[in-house]
């Protein structure tokens, strides 16, 4: 058996299965992408709330990579592969508004809330192309919705920029 064949499943039936393969990838390579670039933000952060930014944005981190695991579970429990190597990733997220060296906090904050939104686009469009597909998927969706709004809310409250 290849690395490419799926998974025998009698858990869904094929075409719903490759929906939510199709719905959730891009969901998964993007929180893969701010896994990555959220430890960058949390490196390199600086201002006078050093502690509780850069201590949020471990949180986000750990947080961006369940969801990613939920979402790729999810798919892989349908019997479909999910495609997010490294090289993928980037190829599905090429750029990030997080800068390469120390920054500001204010600035961080706004760079890591744009790839969380960049995110919630996709998971989204999850929510609303498996509604009448695949509920349990959707509630995956929904789950990892609920979870990035609360990370956004925690990141735009350390923004002392107001
Ligand atoms: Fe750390």
């Amino acid at each position: 058996m290849s690395t490419t064949d799926t998974i025998p499943t009698t858990a869904s039936d094929p075409t719903a299965a490759a929906a939510v393969a199709q719905l959730l990838s891009p969901v998964v390579l993007g929180l893969q992408a701010l896994t990555i670039n959220g430890k960058q933000a949390h490196w390199h952060v600086r201002g006078s709330n050093f502690v509780g930014v850069h201590e949020l944005l471990d949180d986000v981190v750990t947080h961006a990579a369940d969801f990613a695991d939920a979402a790729a579970e999810r798919i892989v429990a349908l019997g479909l592969p999910v495609d997010a190597r490294l090289g993928t990733v980037a190829r599905a997220v090429p750029t990030t508004a997080v800068p390469a060296g120390f920054t500001r906090s204010t600035k961080i904050i706004a760079a890591v809330v744009a790839e969380i939104d960049a995110v919630l686009t996709d998971v989204r469009a999850a929510v609303d192309g498996l509604d009448t597909i695949d509920p349990a998927s959707q509630d995956v969706a929904i789950e990892i919705i609920r979870g990035l709004e609360k990370d956004r809310w925690f990141l735009l409250a350390h923004d002392t920029a107001d």
